[in-house]
């Protein structure tokens, strides 16, 4: 059983998935993670995430315990993620892995749930349930900016605010897998829910039908 949920960043499409994860008992993955990590790998090596070359040999070459990294969590590894995702070469790398997830869940868990940005209509179009999770973007501006915050980063609102929709329309625009939502996916607006009441929605969305 795969379930497919994406959106732009800061949407509280990380904090769904990882409930309605923890919930069925299936296994998570955050492939935005896996994107974050080669953009560090490029970052830490002096390259540059937008040059293709460099950041297809960092993909391919990528080191998973980099996954693990708390600084794949900066504001600059967020930004130079959306740089190297958008290069065919590195997004081909990375989707092995991600449906070898999906199908085989680690662990021999009965399912997968996985949170990105073309889950539903690229890596798992098969998935059984697909939730697209927006916000509106000065409400995940704000989110994000006292996540960075929290976590000791200098934040500037405005920044914040012009970095989210530069990555929008980069996610949104590129030709190999753009972000949007798939026909068959449930549309989740969470602007004005809390983390429960987007959880609550997305848990009956989930298991209604045949789940
Ligand atoms: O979800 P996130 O903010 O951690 O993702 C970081 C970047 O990775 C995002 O700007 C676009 C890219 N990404 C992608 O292109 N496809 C995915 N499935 C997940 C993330």
């Amino acid at each position: 059983m795969i379930i497919a949920i994406d959106g732009p960043a800061a949407s509280g499409k990380g904090t769904v998935a990882r409930r309605i994860a923890a919930h069925l008992n299936y296994a998570y993955l955050d492939t935005g993670s896996l994107y974050r990590a080669v953009a560090l790998s490029v970052l830490r090596g002096g390259g540059d995430p937008g040059d293709a070359d460099i950041a297809a040999e960092h993909a391919r070459t990528l080191d998973p315990a980099l996954t693990e990294d708390p600084e794949i969590r900066s504001a600059a590894s967020g930004a130079a993620a959306s740089k190297v995702a958008a290069v065919p070469a590195v997004r081909a790398a990375l989707l092995a892995f991600q449906r070898d997830f999906a199908a085989n869940p680690p662990g021999g868990l009965a399912g997968a749930v996985l949170d990105g940005r073309d889950i539903g209509t690229v890596v798992c179009p098969e998935a059984a349930r697909k939730i697209f999770v927006i916000a509106d973007v000065e409400i995940r501006a704000t989110r994000r900016f006292k996540e960075l915050l929290g976590r000791g980063e200098a934040a500037i609102y405005a920044r914040v605010l012009a970095d989210l929709r530069e990555r929008d329309e980069r996610d949104g625009s590129r030709a190999d897998a753009p972000m949007r939502q798939a026909e068959d996916a449930m549309l989740l607006d969470t602007s004005h829910l809390d983390p429960d009441q987007a959880f609550e929605s997305a848990r009956a969305f989930v298991e209604a039908g045949t789940i």
